[in-house]
């Protein structure tokens, strides 16, 4: 992307995960606003330490390093803003195939893009190297979207732990979905929203816009946390990002950082 904050993309065939590269990059200097993109990870990371995969050549696979000045209490506001750009991207991309209906895609909180009937078309992982970095420099954060694009082009193509709960953009829109195009879209759409983390009105608008998208709100949910899990229906997420619990008429305020998992309770 010539001319944007994301002008150095790095591409790579093969890399254990575009996460880890750039980590090692920011410890070693590199700027914000460079991006890795890769064809296949041999050790894609995901959340909670599980692991991330795709095959070779059929997914979006990327990360963004990022150094934003935030209070600790508002970082999860650098996963919405890439899990929106994610959204936006996708319902461009599927207007210019000239399907005309937006896609209907979801940011179930607190990191996955979700489709209408809940399985998952992308995960969001953003791991932060406070440490590093000469002191008054805003500390690294890299960015990870692995984005369901091109596989599995069918539910046979899922393994059974899968089934029923993924999908990809080929599988909501019928065909083959390009990926570069994707990918310059989804960096279109980062850019304002990397620029809304700098200010409290731009951050209050992530907020807001992610409550327009989020399948959480309104959902009774199970929140497993550290300490045990709580149930409630979730009515919200505050200007920082956080979810809020009604749990019982007392309202709880849930941190990304802090939870293992949001399921909805049975
Ligand atoms: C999740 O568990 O839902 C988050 C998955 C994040 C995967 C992406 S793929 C590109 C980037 N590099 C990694 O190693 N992980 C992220």
């Amino acid at each position: 992307m010539p001319g944007t904050r994301f002008s150095d993309v790095r591409r790579f065939e093969s890399i254990d995960s575009t996460n880890r590269y750039l980590l090692d990059e920011a410890r070693d200097g590199a700027p914000a606003g460079v991006v890795a993109v890769a064809d296949h990870q041999t050790a894609g990371r995901g959340r909670l330490g599980r692991s991330w995969e795709a095959p070779a050549g059929a997914n979006l696979l990327l990360s963004v390093l990022l150094r934003p000045s935030l209070d600790p209490a508002e970082r999860h506001l650098v996963t919405t803003a890439v899990a929106l750009a994610a959204v936006d991207a996708i319902d461009a991309v599927h207007r210019a195939d000239g399907a005309g209906a937006t896609t209907a895609v979801f940011v179930k909180w607190p990191n996955d893009l979700v489709t209408t009937d809940g399985r998952k078309l992308a995960g969001v992982l953003a791991e932060a190297d406070l440490g590093s970095g000469p002191p008054g420099r805003p500390s690294p954060v890299v960015v990870g979207i692995g984005l369901n694009v091109n596989w599995p082009a069918s539910d046979a193509d899922l393994p059974p732990e899968l089934s029923g709960s993924a999908a990809s953009l080929r599988q909501l829109t019928g065909a083959p979905v390009d990926r570069e195009a994707l990918l310059g879209a989804f960096l279109d759409a980062l850019g304002p929203r990397v620029d809304a983390l700098d200010s409290p009105g731009g951050r209050a608008g992530l907020a807001a816009e992610l409550r327009a998208v989020c399948s959480t709100i309104g959902t009774t949910v199970r929140v497993d946390l550290p300490d045990g899990p709580i149930r409630g229906t979730a009515t919200g997420v505050s200007d920082e990002g956080h979810l809020v619990v009604d749990v019982g008429g007392v309202t709880r305020t849930v941190v990304a950082g802090d939870v293992v998992h949001v399921r909805p309770a049975g």
